[in-house]
């Protein structure tokens, strides 16, 4: 009922208010657990690990914002989808990524129980910690594809994304860094992140892929092979032959998607108020971007500190 709505929102908003908070990005961040969040977000996460119903079907497209999310998107949409549409005239064409994946804890200006509406089986998106995952998710046994990147793009990538979002604010680069190299950031610590999928890819590889964005440029057609044989719709002889996964890489393309005007006009209404232009998900989509923005030197403190965090458990960028 609307009155129990109330309530339970004024619980939030009471926990949100003991929880610790820092200025430095466009907005203050709230410390939940290990992690930082915008504070809307830190409510909808909370809400969400009780109440989120997760199905033994749904397909989990989990990142560190700014790691190719828009990208996985249209991937794991095209994926799963390729039997119903034709490349030449699909979805992703006239409608932004963004609009076909939803985030299951950044509603797309309607309610949280949005995603309860649609049919199974779902691909939903997050940039939630795997630790803060509500336990639907991790219990029910669907699946989940988590999209890693180098630290420097994807801090370059955070910094140009947070200056364009906010038009009345804007970070230099040095600070960002130097709030990034405490692991404040959002979603961050941005090694814990990383870790903790990276982790559980490894205890449960049939229920966690761990991708790098660097490898899905390199070779994506293998990682688009990958990832389908994963989420247990491989591509069959026939279709390698006609040459499916290389037009599901095309039509996911940077240079194919970016072009479309559907995601060069208009903006993107989230729920938090917050209104993004839809071309702001695409910028370079390049590896190594990162030079033309930070110095080498602070490109190697960037390095040390992942190699000290990592330490020992395998995962390299
Ligand atoms: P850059 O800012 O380095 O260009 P996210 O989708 O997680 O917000 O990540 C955004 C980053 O992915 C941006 O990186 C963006 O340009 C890049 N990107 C978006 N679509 C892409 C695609 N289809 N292929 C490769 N990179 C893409």
């Amino acid at each position: 009922s609307s009155s129990e709505a109330i309530s339970s929102q004024s619980h939030y908003t009471d926990l949100l208010s003991k929880l610790p908070s820092r200025e430095g990005w466009t907005v203050p961040l709230v410390l939940y657990k290990k992690f930082w969040l915008r504070p809307r977000l830190a409510i909808n996460i909370m809400h969400l690990q009780t109440s989120f119903n997760a199905r033994q079907d749904d397909i989990i497209i989990a990142s560190n914002p700014k790691c190719g999310t828009t990208w996985m998107k249209a991937l794991a949409f095209a994926i799963t989808n390729r039997s119903r549409y034709e490349f030449g005239n699909h979805p992703l064409l006239s409608r932004h990524p963004q609009e076909v994946i939803p985030f299951i804890e950044i509603p797309l200006g309607v309610e949280l129980t949005y995603v309860d509406t649609l049919s199974s089986p779902r691909v939903l998106a997050t940039h939630m910690p795997f630790s803060l995952l509500p336990n639907s998710i991790t219990t029910c046994g669907c699946r989940i594809v988590y999209i890693c990147r180098g630290p420097k793009d994807a801090f370059v990538s955070r910094w140009h994304f947070e200056n364009k979002i906010s038009r009345e604010y804007s970070i230099n680069v040095k600070d960002a860094l130097d709030m990034f190299f405490e692991g404040f950031s959002p979603y961050g610590p941005f090694w814990e992140h990383c870790l903790e999928y990276w982790r559980e890819s490894i205890a449960s590889p049939d229920k966690v892929l761990f991708l790098k964005y660097e490898d899905m440029t390199s070779e994506p057609v293998k990682c688009v092979k990958r990832i389908a044989a994963f989420l247990g719709v491989p591509f069959c002889i026939k279709e390698e032959e006609d040459g499916v996964p290389e037009k599901v890489v095309k039509l996911c393309s940077f240079e194919k998607l970016s072009g479309l005007h559907a995601n060069q006009v208009g903006d993107i209404v989230r729920r938090d108020n917050m209104v993004i232009d839809k071309s702001v998900f695409f910028r370079k989509g390049m590896v190594g971007d990162w030079v033309n923005h930070i110095s080498e030197e602070m490109g190697r403190k960037i390095d040390c500190i992942m190699e000290e965090k990592l330490k020992g458990s395998g995962l390299v960028f």
